[in-house]
């Protein structure tokens, strides 16, 4: 089905219907309870609370686990806030529902906490991409830059730098750097890199060449049909999105952000660009407004992608259960790397923290 040239209000329409069927088609957009779900939910809630834990989960998980994470007294959130939330919290354990990087960073900003996964297998196209070696190699090529890593990287990669950001903070650090005259080396996320260069118009800025296997699905020229077919709608994006994509957004922002944006801008429908396990708080918090996915098939494809992270898509009820049970999936890192990735994660933390008192 093509999704050019549509002329009467009939086949708008048409393709309306055909955008909600296969969004209906997508997992993940609101929690859907059964007795079996009901009974191990109940066990791991009583597990949390004997084990002293808190389950922290991201906005991409399955929504079972975020409406669980939020029935037990933890957090759901974009990676900026389970990090201070895990940070803050008086639990001896935290249970990160998330990938790998996330459950790193818990452990390195808490080295004295146990910290559990549902899965350890959870990794992201970011992190693969940027091996600590090449990296080491590159940074000592370039002495006179600040090293600027997202948190979408492995405990080594962020031991070698002088900042880890997330996507809720990563313009606002580098703009703050560009203001000192600094020059940043940037990695791994060439779309954010693209877009941050872009708004700071900063000059120095070498950009590591990592991309998001989720985000890069998105397409331009659909997205600018839909937006045609949705001329009221607000589109919302994730900066892991490429440029064109950005381009086209109304609002470019982490995923709190762009939940913020759906629940306070006046549109009633939104077009968003970020993993679709993100419509299940969106919904919850604007149960009044309309959410549709980004298209993620170009024109005549006969295939697209779900729109969902397969590494975030390994938190199952099943593993969190065994995990619990078991103490099983525990993170460790080296005490002398949590040493040195303390340093950036708490320099990002500090600064949240100085924006938040001003
Ligand atoms: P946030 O920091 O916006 O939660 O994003 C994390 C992520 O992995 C996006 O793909
Ligand atoms: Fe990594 Fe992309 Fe998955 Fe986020 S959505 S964890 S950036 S692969």
């Amino acid at each position: 089905m093509t999704l050019l040239n549509k002329n009467t209000e009939s086949e708008f329409a048409a393709e309306r219907a055909f955008v909600k069927s296969y969004l209906d088609k997508v997992p993940g957009k609101c929690a859907v309870s059964d007795d079996k779900t009901d009974e191990l939910k109940k066990k791991i809630s009583m597990l949390l609370h004997e084990r002293n834990a808190v389950l922290v989960a991201h906005y991409y998980t399955d929504a079972l686990l975020q409406s669980l994470a939020e029935e037990t007294g933890g957090f759901v959130a974009d990676s900026l806030e389970m990090a201070r939330f895990g940070n803050q919290s008086e639990a001896q354990t935290i249970v990160v529902a998330g990938v790998k990087f996330m459950g790193e960073t818990a452990k390195i900003l808490n080295p004295e906490k146990t910290i559990l996964m549902p899965t350890l297998e959870a990794t992201c196209s970011l992190d693969i991409g940027c091996p600590a070696d090449t990296f080491a190699s590159f940074c000592d090529a370039h002495p006179d830059h600040e090293v600027v890593v997202y948190a979408n990287t492995s405990a080594e990669v962020k031991a070698r730098a002088d900042w880890v950001v997330t996507s809720a903070i990563a313009l606002d650090v580098v703009e703050h750097l560009i203001a000192e005259g600094k020059s940043v080396i940037w990695a791994p996320d060439k779309h954010l890199g693209n877009y941050i260069q872009k708004k700071t118009g900063a000059e120095n800025m070498l950009i590591w060449d990592g991309a998001c296997i989720v985000h890069e699905e998105f397409k331009t020229r659909a997205l600018d049909t839909m937006r045609h077919l949705y001329p009221d709608a607000a589109i919302l994006a994730h900066p892991e999105s490429p440029m064109a994509i950005l381009e086209q957004a109304d609002v470019v922002g982490s995923t709190t952000q762009i939940i913020k944006a759906a629940c306070e801008r006046p549109e009633k429908t939104f077009i968003v660009a970020t993993d679709a396990g993100i419509f299940y708080k969106m919904q919850q918090l604007a149960p009044d407004k309309e959410f549709i996915l980004a298209p993620t098939a170009g024109e005549g494809a006969t295939c697209r992608s779900c729109a969902q992270c397969p590494w975030m898509g390994m938190n199952t009820l099943e593993s969190l259960y065994d995990s619990l049970l078991n103490g099983s999936n525990e993170i460790h890192v080296d005490p002398s790397l949590c040493e040195k990735a303390m340093v950036p994660l708490q320099r990002m933390l500090d600064f949240r923290q100085s924006q938040q008192d001003a």
